[in-house]
């Protein structure tokens, strides 16, 4: 059979990891810098505490650390890896890519190495372009960070901006199986909607000469992330030729619970079957999907087999979703 012959091999995830930094800040922490208090955030977001960076700490050493965790997972070391993609909106630099320092300090040798920026979105673009790079053929085995340093781009005189994230990092390893039908991304849909891209945004960047901070009508958002999140989801579950009674588990993108609420009820999931880490993590941006996924993995609450339901939305406003049969057959 030529290469133009074969069918798309299947791109399963065999590993995953994560990394939050040491740094603990409470929502009473917060108190004592703004005018917020602790139960003004929990209930309009689910949020308690956030892990934030320490002074030195780079996005790129989050991604490591992740990338380990993720790879001792799945049994596999650096130099086994034909690519590395790195969701972040807060890079370590301007350029080069946050990827190009991970394949360094990782060692990856052998790795091609580039970012993806679709901020909140930012992990399920990645894994999607991840999943067609396998699928053609380019790469075998991709690591897929999402890593976020969002604390250096918030205004912490924003009470309305600076309770709701958090730091920390994310990672998943793909490989490519001609044993595996039904296993792995089953489907993947992205979407992107500029015109509503001054509803959430940074005010800096290389042609205002300042890095800048988060700015966001936040009500705006909301309304946009329920609606476009369950249309979103609604594709991938119809492409993935799977019923909505088939998802096992929804690993939502953690920025506000009531919009996973939200969610979780429009696929009638019970609690048990919702990962949900925003309250000890907040919104962590391209990380969260992938941090909350190995909180669960590690709990051995999604086990080998199980289906489950990505989604994720932010600035762009990018948004997208994905499902996915966790691990690879016995
Ligand atoms: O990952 C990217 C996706 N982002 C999101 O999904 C965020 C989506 N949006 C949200 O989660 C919610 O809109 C927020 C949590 C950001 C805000 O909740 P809200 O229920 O929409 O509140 P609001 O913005 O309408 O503000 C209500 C009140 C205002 O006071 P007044 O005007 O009613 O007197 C705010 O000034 O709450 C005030 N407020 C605060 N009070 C105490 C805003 N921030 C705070 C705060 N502490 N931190």
């Amino acid at each position: 059979m030529s290469k133009a012959e074969m069918p798309f091999p299947s791109v399963l995830i065999t590993g995953s990891g994560s990394y939050l930094p040491e740094k603990v800040l409470t929502n009473h922490d917060l108190a004592k810098m703004m005018d917020t208090d602790d139960e003004w955030i929990r209930q309009r977001t689910g949020i308690s505490q956030r892990h934030i960076v320490g002074d030195d700490e780079l996005t790129s050493d989050m991604a490591v650390h992740a990338a380990h965790r993720a790879l001792e997972m799945a049994g596999l070391t650096a130099s086994d890896m034909d690519g590395i993609i790195v969701a972040t909106t807060t890079p370590d630099d301007t350029f080069p890519s946050t990827a190009a320092t991970v394949q360094r300090k990782l060692g990856a040798s052998q790795a091609f190495a580039f970012d993806v920026q679709a901020v909140c979105a930012g992990f399920i673009y990645a894994l999607d372009v991840a999943d067609a790079m396998i699928k053609s053929g380019k790469a075998k085995k991709i690591v897929v960070i999402g890593a976020e340093a969002f604390s250096r781009i918030l205004d912490w005189n924003d009470r309305s901006t600076a309770v709701l994230f958090g730091d920390g990092a994310g990672a998943v390893i793909l490989e490519a199986s001609d044993q595996a039908k039904g296993w792995g991304i089953l489907s993947s849909v992205i979407f992107t909607d500029g015109r509503f891209r001054d509803i959430l945004y940074v005010d800096g960047g290389p042609a205002r000469g300042k890095v800048g901070t988060v700015k966001m009508n936040g009500q705006d958002v909301f309304k946009h992330a329920v609606e476009k999140l369950a249309s979103g989801l609604d594709q991938a579950i119809k492409q993935s030729g799977l019923q909505e009674n088939d998802i096992d588990w929804l690993v939502p993108h953690q920025a506000n619970v009531r919009i996973i609420n939200y969610l979780q009820k429009k696929l009638k999931m019970p609690d048990e079957k919702v990962v949900r880490t925003v309250s000890r993590h907040a919104n962590t941006s391209a990380a969260s999907i992938p941090l909350a996924f190995d909180e669960a993995m590690r709990e051995n609450r999604i086990q080998n087999g199980d289906v489950v339901a990505f989604e994720g939305i932010g600035g762009g406003l990018a948004w997208g979703a994905s499902i996915v049969r966790i691990g690879k057959p016995a």
